[in-house]
């Protein structure tokens, strides 16, 4: 049996540090808060703690704008708080996991300061800086937020490139020292203990050396969709410098890189894992958008395990901070039943699963009128494209003001359901999501095949479920899963080897499947866990 890695075995849940708790009552999310929680995560059965950027922002991008690498933002607490959550989230075998946004500083940074100010600066070269062609943008790369990708700067008379918004302007990865800054601010947190990093959007670090244009394309949403990014994204001096980074962190015991791939298809993402390379990479194809359909989820299973074969291990995401929740995708008004489904699906299958904070009660996107919006790309879309704060309310933890996580009106307002979904009434109501999430989250850490299993999917099932394995020599795993209201038949007879032990069921009372495990009837959006006992 091989060693247990945490990130390999375990479960990661992403923080939203603004909107998870407020100790010090200004409004925002804190470490303390974080801290005061970390009780309830381990009782969760959580493994480790992604945490949103947390260093000095102005906040443009809610911290995605990093103006101070090296320190933490005094609005999350202090660097000694940061230690304290390090320390007390190893004591419970909660590992930490940092945001690293290295792609682009915020325009507040000192670097960018220092560059805007002259040609001459010493820093002007940390940053994308190009000639007016033909009075204009000097190419046609576009700014994903909107807009072009390039900003005119007055005082020297040259436009600066940023992918995002012109307040994050893209770092020259070509320049040596740039890479230098980097690698040590890397080491820098590994030195403080830190177990891994989620890099930002790396696969954007290097543009082309010679600019060119990008193709265009005639199908898209938005102008940046319209266009092929062949030459702003996906160069190819990404693979020796992440075969840098990986040197590095493997310099100290299991500690794990996991990227966001720009704009990732599963192909793109997958040859960016290795290794020598990242440990995982996300690919954001199917998992946080589409239908509640079975055969839209196996189809992009059976893509991410046939891409990413035996090189690097898959891993699974129903949210984050950049899309609308799954509860608000997914679930039929308040009740939760597909939800459970959902949960069964992220947590059995092959990879590592990612929760993002509040998933596991169901949190619902928050609404907003044009006036309260606080994204800037919502601001400016509105009402086509309303942004992200849907999915970046303030944690619901209780039925009192504020729903637990502040007593004064927070940055952003929190969804008005609270007093009637929280952690604490779902902590009390045996059959809530909450209490669903745990079991699941305990029974996968008690069952070797559901961590290390290989996957294999049943076929001739009825349609609109899903069925499959995970085995290990040792063990053999069923999940079925029905994604549809009414009750499928499974016929399991070739199957069923010994017959099999049912583990867990969404349903209350689960229905007897006989002994021998020939045939069991999955009841609408239901979602149940076997044990199947093989022949010796
Ligand atoms: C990533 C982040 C997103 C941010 C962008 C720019 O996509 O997830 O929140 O706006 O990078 O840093």
């Amino acid at each position: 049996m091989k060693k247990r890695l945490w990130w390999r075995d375990g479960v990661i849940y992403q923080i939203y540090p603004r909107s998870f708790m407020d100790t010090n009552q200004d409004g925002i999310g804190d470490l303390p808060g974080i801290i005061e929680k970390l009780d309830y995560l381990q009782d969760l059965g959580i493994d480790a703690i992604w945490l949103s950027p947390i260093y000095p922002s102005p906040d443009v991008d809610f911290g995605y704008d990093v103006s101070d690498y090296r320190t933490i933002d005094a609005k999350y607490g202090s660097m000694r708080d940061f230690d304290a959550l390090v320390r007390q989230a190893h004591k419970r075998d909660i590992h930490i996991i940092m945001d690293l946004v290295l792609n682009h500083t915020s325009d507040q940074h000192p670097w960018f300061l220092d560059a805007r100010s002259s040609r001459d600066s010493k820093f002007r070269d940390y940053y994308i800086w190009k000639d007016p062609r033909n009075g204009k943008v000097p190419n046609n790369w576009l700014s994903i937020f909107g807009g072009s990708g390039w900003e005119y700067d007055e005082t020297t008379g040259q436009y600066y490139f940023h992918h995002f918004y012109k307040e994050q302007p893209d770092l020259n990865w070509r320049n040596p020292l740039v890479r230098k800054e980097m690698l040590d601010v890397l080491r820098f947190w590994l030195e403080k203990g830190v177990d891994g990093f989620r890099l930002d959007v790396f696969s954007a670090y290097f543009k082309h050396a010679d600019f060119p244009d990008n193709p265009r394309k005639f199908i898209g949403l938005r102008p940046h969709d319209r266009m092929r990014h062949i030459y702003d994204t996906d160069q190819p001096e990404m693979i020796p410098l992440l075969k840098e980074i990986r040197t590095l962190l493997d310099e100290y015991p299991e500690r794990y890189a996991v990227g966001e791939t720009f704009m990732a298809t599963y192909k793109k993402a997958a040859q960016y894992c290795g290794d020598d390379l990242l440990h995982a990479a996300f690919s954001f194809e199917e998992f946080l958008g589409g239908k509640w359909k079975a055969s839209r989820f196996l189809k992009a299973i059976k893509t991410w395990e046939i891409i990413l074969e035996s090189k690097c291990w898959p891993n699974y995401v129903l949210n984050n901070h950049d899309v609308r929740r799954s509860a608000s995708r997914y679930a039929k008004g308040q009740d939760d039943a597909r939800l459970k489904v959902a949960a069964v699906m992220l947590l059995t299958l092959r990879g590592t699963p990612f929760l993002y904070y509040g998933e596991e009660i169901g949190m619902r996107e928050g609404m907003f009128k044009k006036k309260d919006i606080q994204d800037p790309v919502g601001k400016r879309y509105y009402p086509f494209y309303k942004g992200r704060d849907g999915c970046r309310t303030p944690m619901q933890w209780n039925g009192s003001s504020f729903g637990g996580f502040s007593s004064v009106q927070p940055w952003l307002a929190v969804n008005p359901d609270y007093q009637t979904r929280n952690v604490q009434q779902q902590a009390e109501d045996e059959h809530s999501l909450l209490n669903f999430y745990k079991e699941l989250l305990h029974l996968r850490k008690e069952h070797i095949a559901l961590m290390r299993g290989d996957f294999e999917a049943a076929t001739n099932m009825p349609s609109n479920t899903l069925v499959y394995f995970r085995c290990v020599v040792e063990e053999q795993i069923m999940v079925a899963l029905n994604f549809d209201e009414r009750p499928k038949h499974l016929d399991l007879v070739n199957i069923g080897g010994q017959g099999c032990d049912l583990l867990l069921s969404t349903h209350v009372k689960p229905m007897q499947s006989s002994s021998k495990c020939s045939e069991y009837i999955l009841r609408g959006n239901e979602a149940a866990i076997f044990s199947l006992k093989m022949f010796d």
